[in-house]
C-alpha cells in the first residue's frame, strides 16, 4: 500500500454514482505480471467508505425493484453496447492487468456484452407461479396461491483477477436485471478492468446507487463486507479456501460458490489421440492455466500412453511462450507467489521420480510449460490445483482407476472423456463427481448460457446465465382466502 500518487493513474470507487478517492489517502499499486509496471492504481477504502457503499446499495435497491423489468432489461441491452464499443480500451487494460493476450482478452469483453444481452432477454421470461390449495389433504380450491419471484435485495459480486470483466458481469446483469442492486468487489489485480467497466455501465445510465463498486484487499475488507446486514446474498468465484471461508463467515443469507478444480482428462485406448492431445494441450496451458476449468491432469490408459505422451509433447513444444504484450498463449504467471507455488509442485513431483518430458527455464513470474510422465499419488500435483502451465500425466491400467482418483480428489468442477465409444463414455459420465463432463472436447465453461457448477470443494449453487437469474431470485408466496 502507498500514499497516493500523482504520476500513476488513479482509480476512484462509486458510490451514488460519485467516482471518489479514498479519505485514508491510501491506494494500492497494481503491478502488469508481463513486465512489473505500474498499470494504475486502486483506493483501499476505509470500513467507513465500505460501510456506505453497502448502504447506498440497500436505499437504492427498493427503488430499482419498482422499476418496470422492460427498463431494467434496457439497462442491459445499452451497456452491453458501451462495452463493445469500449472492447479495443478494456481488451489493452485487461492485456496490462491481469496479462492476458489482447486477443483474448478483447473476445473476453465481447463474450461480456454477449452475456449481458442474453441475461436481459432471459430475464424478461422470468415467470412466477399459481396454486391452488386442494392439492394437499384440507387445503381446499378456495386458497388461491401467487407465487412471485423477488429480488433478495443487495446482492454482494466478488469475483476473481482471471476474467476480472467476463466473471463480473456473469454476477451483475442477473442481479440488476432481477430488481437486486449490487456492492462489486472486484479482485484487487483485475479492479482496474472492473471499474472501466462500469464506467460503461454509467454510460448506459445507470441509476443512482444501483451499483457501488469496494475496492481494498480482500484480507482486510472482506469479512466487513461479507458479514455486513445489508448484504442479502453472495455471488463469489474464486479459490477454495477462500470460498469456504465466506461460507462460514456469511450465515443466513443464499451464498453461490464458484471455485477451484483439478479437471481430468481421461484418455480411453480408443480414443482419437490427435484430438484428445490438441484439446488437452490447449485446455490446460491457454493462459498459463489460470482457468478454473482448465485441464488439471490426464489420466490415459496405459495402452495409449506413449502415444499420447509423444503427441502431447510435440504440442506444448510449439507453444508460444512470452509476453501477453507479445501475443504469447503461455505468459507470466500473475505474480511470483504463484510461480513459486507451481514451482514447488513440479519439483516434489520430480523429487519423487517424476519424468520431466518437457520443460524450460523460469524468468521471474514466467515459467515455460511443464509435462510431466509417470506422475504417482504420492506426488502434490496429482491432487493440488496448479493454475499454471504444468501438467501431470498419470497412466492408468482400467478406467476404473480412472473413475477412482477422480471420485477420491477434493474437486468436482468437470471432466473430459476422450473415447470414440459411446457407451463408455456414458456410463463413465455417470460415475463421475462434478458439475459437468465433456466427450471428446476439453472441459471449458461456455458457452455462457449453460448450467456451470462445482460440486464438492468446487462450488455451491449454480452459474449459468439461467441459473445464475434463477439464484438471484427467491419464492414470494401470497395467498388468497376465498
Ligand atoms: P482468490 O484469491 O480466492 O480471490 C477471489 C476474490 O476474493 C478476490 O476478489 C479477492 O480479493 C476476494 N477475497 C480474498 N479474500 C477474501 C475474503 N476474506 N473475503 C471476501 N473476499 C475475499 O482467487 P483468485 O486468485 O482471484 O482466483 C484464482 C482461484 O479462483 C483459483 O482457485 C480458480 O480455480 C478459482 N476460480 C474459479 C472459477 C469458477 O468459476 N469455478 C473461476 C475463476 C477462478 P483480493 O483480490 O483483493 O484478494
Ligand atoms: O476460470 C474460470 C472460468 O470460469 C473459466 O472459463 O472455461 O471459459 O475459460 P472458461
Amino acid at each position: 500500500m502507498s500514499a497516493v500518487n500523482q504520476n500513476i493513474h488513479t482509480h476512484p470507487f462509486l458510490i451514488d454514482n460519485e467516482w471518489r478517492e479514498s479519505e485514508s489517502g491510501k491506494t494500492i499499486e497494481i503491478l502488469s505480471p508481463d513486465d512489473k509496471s505500474v498499470v494504475g492504481s486502486v483506493q483501499a477504502m476505509s470500513q467507513a467508505e465500505t460501510d456506505e457503499a453497502a448502504r447506498a446499495s440497500k436505499a437504492a435497491q427498493e427503488g430499482w425493484a419498482a422499476t418496470p423489468l422492460d427498463e431494467r432489461a434496457a439497462l442491459m441491452h445499452r451497456w452491453a453496447d458501451e462495452l463493445e464499443k469500449m472492447s479495443d480500451e478494456l481488451g489493452d487494460i485487461i492485456q496490462r492487468e491481469v496479462g492476458k493476450g489482447f486477443s483474448s482478452a478483447k473476445v473476453e469483453v465481447i463474450r461480456t456484452a454477449e452475456l449481458i444481452r442474453y441475461t436481459a432477454e432471459q430475464g424478461l421470461r422470468v415467470k412466477g407461479e399459481f396454486m391452488t390449495g386442494d392439492g394437499f389433504p384440507g387445503g381446499g380450491k378456495n386458497k388461491k396461491a401467487m407465487i412471485q419471484k423477488v429480488p433478495h435485495g443487495v446482492v454482494l459480486a466478488i469475483s476473481p483477477f482471471n476474467y476480472p470483466v467476463n466473471l463480473s458481469a456473469a454476477k451483475i446483469a442477473p442481479a440488476l436485471v432481477t430488481g437486486n442492486t449490487v456492492l462489486f468487489k472486484p479482485a484487487t489485480q483485475g479492479a482496474i478492468s472492473g471499474i472501466k467497466m462500469i464506467e460503461a455501465l454509467m454510460k448506459a445510465g445507470l441509476p443512482e446507487g444501483v451499483l457501488n463498486i469496494v475496492t481494498g484487499r480482500g484480507s482486510v475488507i472482506g469479512d466487513f463486507i461479507v458479514t455486513h446486514p445489508e448484504i442479502d446474498m453472495i455471488s463469489f468465484t474464486g479459490g477454495t479456501k477462500t470460498g469456504q471461508h465466506i461460507a462460514t463467515q456469511a450465515s443466513m443469507i443464499p451464498v453461490v460458490l464458484e471455485l477451484g478444480g483439478k479437471d481430468p482428462a481421461i484418455v480411453l485406448e480408443d480414443a482419437d489421440l490427435e484430438k484428445a492431445a490438441s484439446e488437452i494441450v490447449s485446455g490446460a496451458f491457454s493462459y498459463s492455466g489460470q482457468r478454473c476449468t482448465a485441464i488439471k491432469r490426464v489420466l490415459v490408459m496405459d495402452g495409449v500412453a506413449d502415444q499420447l505422451v509423444a503427441k502431447l509433447k510435440e504440442k506444448v513444444e510449439a507453444l508460444k511462450v512470452g509476453k501477453a504484450s507479445e501475443g504469447a498463449g503461455v505468459v507470466p504467471m500473475i505474480d511470483d507467489k504463484s510461480a513459486d507455488y507451481v514451482e514447488s509442485l513440479i519439483e516434489d513431483a520430480k523429487d519423487k521420480g517424476a519424468d520431466v518430458v518437457t520443460t524450460g527455464d523460469r524468468q521471474k513470474n514466467l515459467l515455460h510449460p511443464t509435462l510431466l510422465d509417470n506422475v504417482t499419488e504420492e506426488m502434490r500435483v496429482a491432487w493440488e490445483e496448479q493454475f499454471g502451465p504444468v501438467l501431470p500425466v498419470i497412466r492408468i491400467s482400467s478406467v476404473f482407476e480412472a473413475i477412482d482418483l477422480e471420485k477420491r480428489n477434493e474437486f468436482g468442477l468437470q471432466a473430459s472423456i476422450f473415447t470414440r465409444n459411446m457407451e463408455d463414455a456414458f456410463s463413465i459420465a455417470d460415475k463421475l463427481e462434478v458439475g459437468t463432463v465433456q466427450l471428446n472436447g476439453k472441459t471449458s465453461r461456455g458457452p455462457d448460457h449453460l448450467p456451470f457448477l462445482g460440486v464438492k470443494n468446487s462450488g455451491q449453487g449454480v452459474q449459468g446465465i439461467g441459473r445464475s437469474i434463477e439464484s438471484m431470485l427467491r419464492d414470494k408466496v401470497t395467498v388468497i382466502n376465498l
